[in-house]
């Protein structure tokens, strides 16, 4: 529980500006730990050494520690004080000391997930960004860069295994069944990067030999009766270990590399060195428990951690502000690695379709920030879409304008002159400079300026030349009022519709202007641009164009995306179009969907991804005040009316046998996905027969792809089938959490009318929780997420989500503040809506006691 007297009534923002080098070094730390999971004895021992040249007191930051004892070189020290939660030791004039407190901890009852906590029986940490603090006083800064021994000791029975970065350089037996372990970490790192974890595991072992012939033993860690669902997490990670290598010539550093998988987590991952702890939902899968999208999703999620090896360890930040530094990067390098695993095309529509719903609303709304912030009150509110999916943008346009070869020298040089080192996104944007040869001086406004640019395009013509005119604007965001434009690359094409005459093949055109003329070359007609290619920049494009040029675009172009973006324009033009009363283009969309399905015929993932209608959120976010019911009316429509008149093709789909669960080829899951999608538009047709189909696919699947697909689609609608699969679904998998989560997403996710009030239920059902985090993202995420429940007229959505916030926040304070975005989006909607969720949130801040983080992001969607 957070303890209200320690709450600062304002909470202080901390500013980028004011980054000052620390005043001590700690070049190595012993730590010592006597475990239990009430009781955790700490005893650190940090050699620190004065960097400062002016003598200056000792601060090690502290968060819900009482020291009870503190030495200086092995004597006892009483020239300490606490400030706060900080402890404040003063040396002196000394150079250099060994400092040692000794603290007791409670990890039962660390509730937030941050430090040191039980999770089902074991120890774990999470330290990133300012957890180590909650197991021991330190700087706690990640420009403090230490070696680690750690001493771990415990009850054999409760913790046969013992594990901490590095490697294990002695074990024996204690007295009274107890056990130790003492690991050493050669590579100095950040506080932020420890871990530890003690627990009965049972272990997937493997070995991959590096480029360089070194061998390395691979463990994953998981509880007894998870062992056969590690297997797909470890093809990942020798994979992603091979590809580091042949694409950015990167070797793995130690002996070990393990991973741990545990239940209560609040985030995806964590990378700490040589022992990465990961939500079991990203590694655990096998065919009758994970979909196709969790399958990608522990590929994608393994190879993050593991690439933070070099994209955050090797190299780590100077200070929280430069987290796109390794995040942004380290997504850019998950992403590329995915997209060589699979399609990339497909890949690409997927990383923008997350950009889309989760960064573009971000960055046009209250909480809007830079990839590089300014400032912030608590760090944790900015491990955002920003920071990681948009950082992940401003790379690859890196990556774009110098192309690969100067790109890799680029990272080369990055690598090599930074490592070991704590660096600023401004040393990774010289190293591009140099290595690539290129000026990025106006580029670097991309780590300065929030908001996602605009660019309006208008065709020229002068005589048979033609040009395309592009004006960049990029809006104002909270304490950004003006904006400069940005550099940026552009890849376009333009074609003759008729297929006569010229054509501009894929062109790269950097912007820099805010008005910028591009010439076509020369047409006889007007052509038919193909624009912001593979999405070489993270821009609205604001370009009118008749529905006969998207859908021949949607046919024609030679690039995946731009087929894909043509189509979702055509359907996007139509809803919106029909959300305001007017009917257009409804056949020319059901022309390029049923063109779509022959035309690509032998790329299902591509057609799938393709033929799926715009979300309702992104609907919303094209309109100048969302209402959301008429979007979900008009959406349902459209979608009816596709499936009525292409009832015969998605009927064929689905005719067709399903692949087996375990072939988990490209092909495979683009055919499964695409039978989900055919599913969906039958389903929406109406038509009598559907329930039936759907649940004989549920009951039939051979895994957990086709099953999830037939109950979400179930799930919509009020047929005794859907009763029937709910309660199958529920009593086949009560005891498997991660399959459970799915029982709540796909009710919390339903079109029904009732959902408000389903899902108030569903928290009341005896497997909700509000201590595991995947469960209250399972269902109060996946909530937030629809957008007509959740903006149901009389606020009854609204008040549900800060229930929530509310009873979470003296729990989990990070889990209750990444709930509050959805409600401080108000500005986008009605008078009345605006009235009900400026209400929550004001509800929301007048709690006694509550958290910086939740404090931080209601305040701020106030504003
Ligand atoms: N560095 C981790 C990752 O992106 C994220 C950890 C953030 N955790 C937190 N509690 N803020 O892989
Ligand atoms: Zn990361």
């Amino acid at each position: 529980m957070t303890d209200a007297s320690s709450t600062p009534a304002l909470p202080v923002t901390i500013h980028r500006g004011d980054y000052r080098p620390p005043e001590w070094q700690i070049p190595d730390i012993a730590l010592d730990f006597e475990l239990g999971i009430e009781a955790t004895r700490v005893t650190a021992a940090l050699s620190v050494v004065r960097a400062a040249a002016a003598p200056a007191p000792l601060l090690l930051r502290g968060d819900g520690l009482t020291p009870s004892a503190v030495r200086v070189d092995g004597a006892v020290w009483n020239d300490w004080r606490l400030e706060g939660s900080d402890l404040i030791v003063d040396l002196g004039d000394r150079q250099a000391a060994t400092v040692e407190v000794d603290a007791v901890i409670d990890p039962s009852a660390n509730t937030q997930l941050m430090g040191l906590y039980a999770s089902n029986g074991m120890l774990c940490t999470q330290c990133e960004a300012e957890g180590f603090r909650r197991i021991a006083f330190h700087p706690d800064r990640p420009d403090v860069l230490s070696r680690y021994r750690v001493r771990m000791a415990g009850d054999k029975a409760a913790f046969p295994i013992l594990l901490s970065n590095g490697n294990i350089i002695e074990s024996g037996e204690g007295e009274g069944g107890t056990h130790w372990a003492l690991w050493e970490d050669p590579w100095p790192k950040p506080s932020y990067l420890f871990a530890l974890v003690a627990g009965d595991l049972v272990v997937n072992r493997d070995r991959f030999t590096t480029m360089s012939g070194r061998a390395v033993e691979l463990g994953i860690w998981v509880r007894a009766g998870d062992l056969d669902r590690t297997h797909h997490a470890m093809t990942a990670l020798k994979h992603s270990m091979k590809w580091d290598e042949e694409v950015y010539g990167r070797e793995y550093d130690l002996d070990r590399f393990n991973i741990v998988a545990v239940s209560d987590f609040n985030m995806g991952a964590m990378e700490n060195k040589g022992l990465n702890i990961f939500n079991t939902r990203y590694i655990l899968a096998d065919p009758d428990t994970a979909t196709d999208a969790d399958y990608d999703g522990v590929e994608g999620v393994v190879a993050h951690e593991y690439f933070h090896n070099w994209s955050g360890n090797r190299v780590t930040c100077r200070d929280w502000f430069q987290l796109s530094l390794k995040e942004g990067f380290t997504v850019y390098r998950d992403q590329s690695f995915s997209a060589a695993m699979g399609s990339a095309p497909v890949k690409r529509i997927e990383d923008v379709r997350v950009l889309r719903a989760a960064q573009f609303p971000e960055d046009a709304g209250p909480l809007a920030h830079p990839i590089r912030p300014d400032s912030y009150q608590e760090i944790s509110n900015f491990y955002t879409a920003t920071v990681y999916n948009k950082g992940a943008e401003v790379i690859r346009m890196m990556a774009t304008l110098l192309g690969p070869e100067r790109f890799r020298k680029g990272t080369d040089l990055y690598f090599a002159r930074h490592d070991g080192e704590a660096a600023t996104c401004e040393d990774f944007v010289r190293a591009m400079e140099e290595g690539g040869d290129i000026d990025l001086s106006q580029f670097r406004r991309w780590y300065e300026q929030a908001g996602t640019p605009k660019l309006h395009l208008a065709l020229a013509q002068e005589g048979e030349d033609w040009f395309l005119d592009v004006t960049q604007t990029v809006p104002p965001t909270p304490g950004q009022d003006d904006k400069a434009p940005m550099m940026m690359p552009l890849r376009l094409a333009a074609f003759a519709m008729d297929g006569s005459g010229a054509a501009l093949p894929d062109t790269l055109a950097t912007l820099t202007d805010v008005v910028q003329r591009i010439p076509l070359g020369r047409f006889t007609a007007r052509p038919a641009l193909s624009v912001n290619r593979g999405f070489s920049a993270p821009v609205i494009v604001d370009y009118e164009r008749a529905p006969g040029e998207l859908a021949w675009l949607a046919a024609h172009d030679d690039d995946p995306f731009a087929r894909y973006e043509a189509l979702q324009q055509l359907m996007l033009d139509t809803l919106v179009a029909a959300v305001s009363g007017e009917a257009k283009g409804r056949e020319a969309v059901i022309g390029a969907v049923a063109q779509t399905l022959t035309g690509a015929a032998d790329d299902p993932a591509f057609v799938a991804e393709a033929v799926l209608l715009p979300s309702e959120a992104f609907i919303g976010d094209q309109m100048v005040t969302v209402d959301p019911d008429a979007i979900r009316r008009e959406r349902l429509a459209l979608q009816a009316a596709i499936g009525a008149a292409l009832e015969r093709e998605w009927r064929a789909i689905l005719a067709q046998a399903a692949p087996p669960a375990t072939d988990l080829t490209p092909a495979a899951k683009g055919r499964r996905r695409l039978r989900g999608v055919a599913l969906a538009y039958l389903a929406a047709s109406g038509k009598g027969d559907v329930p039936g189909l759907a649940f004989a696919i549920f009951s039939n699947a051979d895994g957990m792809t086709e099953r999830q697909a037939a109950l979400a689609t179930l799930a919509h609608g009020d047929s005794d089938e859907r009763a029937h699969a709910l309660d199958i679904f529920y009593q086949r998998y009560r005891d498997n959490p991660l399959v459970l989560d799915k029982w709540f997403q796909v009710q919390a996710w339903s079109q029904r009318a009732d959902t408000v009030a389903a899902v108030a239920e569903l928290a009341r059902h005896a497997d909700f929780t509000l201590a595991n985090p995947n469960r209250v993202r399972a269902l109060y995420g996946a909530f937030a997420g629809n957008q007509a429940a959740f903006h149901q007229a009389d606020g009854a959505g609204y008040r549900l989500l800060a229930d929530l916030v509310i009873a979470l926040d003296p729990r989990n304070p990070q889990t209750a503040a990444r709930m509050i975005p959805p409600l401080g989006r108000w500005k986008r909607f009605d008078e009345a809506r605006q009235a009900l969720m400026k209400a929550e949130l004001e509800r929301i801040l007048a709690q006694p006691g509550l958290s910086r983080d939740v404090t931080e992001q209601a305040s701020k969607s106030l504003m």
